[in-house]
């Protein structure tokens, strides 16, 4: 067979983002060397050190490079130092634009309890033992997008802030398909998450899903209201196999349910459009408090490049490569310090994307 050429935009950004990525493209090496795929690697600006460099959170530049590759990986965006920035400067609204530049509404956030991670979670571990729930997040829509938006003055002089939820029945029919794909490849259980008890948004929302359902006659669906959701959430996380939600709610609940899983940073996400290319990238931020002091949990990093291999490149074997070298590297007692216990071998980034390498190496 040919060898397959891939070009791969690089996105570090910021804060611990160069150390985690430099882990990832190492692994990717290997992993093309093993699988006969030559990966072209392009870095971009985005984030905080796009403002330092160009005045912009996304520079054009960057969004074009993105455009002209076949999948984008980035790594985290944001610092104390550009909190204060009005918003078209900040680091988030670069975000923002990278999804919305790349049409990217369905944002994949897998969150998986590991075996070897059983201990480092914060609940019973008779709550968490087993857990394994896709979040499929809407992206570029919901209060994040809608019209108007802004701080607007009103008659009196007094300021008034405005943020619009809406969705179009077309927007929340696509996400709502990917999620029914998503769970039909799963247990075939799909909760829809909304609060259609209150908001017209979500009554739209609720009757478009049910209407959808009719198609997927495989697909158990059911429906929670938000508020529910999150408290089931910690209190029988097994009961969820696959959640849908809009762009606000799945925010906080997959914030919520990676913390299932004992570590932020362990957990990846894929951003998918109808066409083009995606973004995969860490749902942890850019950790600046241990930045550049080789600290930093390398794994959803890693995690992330296994998943642009599965959904991005339609590389699954690779994909199942990558995510096996993560279990034996814990399985192993290696542990960065947000997922350290007792008896285990603390390590640093480096060492751990070492370890990782020694074990892809391995026939
Ligand atoms: C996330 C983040 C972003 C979001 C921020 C950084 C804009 O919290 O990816 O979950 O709110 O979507
Ligand atoms: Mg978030």
């Amino acid at each position: 067979m040919a060898q397959q050429h891939y070009r791969i935009t690089l996105l570090p950004g910021d804060g611990i983002g160069p150390e985690i990525m430099a882990v990832a493209v190492d692994v990717l090496k290997v992993i093309g060397a093993q699988f006969d795929l030559s990966f072209e690697f392009t870095e971009a600006l985005i984030g905080g050190e796009a403002i330092d460099a160009t005045g912009e959170p996304l520079p054009t530049d960057t969004l074009e490079k993105c455009r002209h590759s076949d999948a984008v990986l980035l790594a985290a965006i944001g610092g104390y130092q550009w909190d204060n920035l009005p918003r078209h400067q900040r680091p988030e609204t670069g975000l923002l634009g990278l999804r919305a530049g790349l049409g990217l509404f369905a944002n994949l956030r897998p969150a998986t309890i590991l075996p070897q991670l059983i201990d480092a979670s914060t609940l019973k571990r008779e709550v968490v033992d087993g857990v394994d729930i896709m979040v499929v997040r809407e992206l570029t829509g919901g209060v994040y997008f809608g019209q108007p938006k802004g701080i607007f003055t009103t008659e009196t002089g007094e300021k008034r802030g405005v943020n619009t939820m809406a969705y179009t029945e077309a927007e929340i029919d696509r996400i709502g398909r990917v999620a029914f794909e998503t769970a039909r490849k799963r247990q075939g259980k799909l909760c829809s998450v909304d609060k259609a008890n209150v908001l017209e948004v979500s009554q739209l929302w609720r009757d478009r899903i049910t209407q959808l359902a009719t198609e997927y006659p495989d697909v158990e669906l059911s429906h929670l209201y938000v508020d529910n959701a999150a408290m089931q959430l910690v209190r029988a996380p097994k009961q969820f196999d696959t959640i849908v939600t809009g762009n606000l709610f799945g925010d906080v609940l997959s914030d919520a349910a990676a913390m299932l899983t004992g570590s932020i940073g362990m957990l990846p996400s894929a951003s998918l459009g109808e066409k083009g290319p995606g973004v995969f990238e860490p749902v942890h931020g850019s950790a600046p408090d241990i930045a550049g002091q080789n600290k930093a949990n390398p794994l959803a990093q890693v995690l992330s490049t296994a998943m642009m291999l599965r959904y991005g490149l339609n590389q699954p074997t690779a994909a199942d490569q990558i995510e096996q070298a993560v279990f034996k590297v814990l399985e192993k007692g290696n542990r960065t310090g947000d997922i350290m216990s007792a008896g285990m071998t603390l390590v640093g980034c480096q060492e751990m994307g070492n370890a990782l390498i020694e074990i892809l190496k391995q026939p």
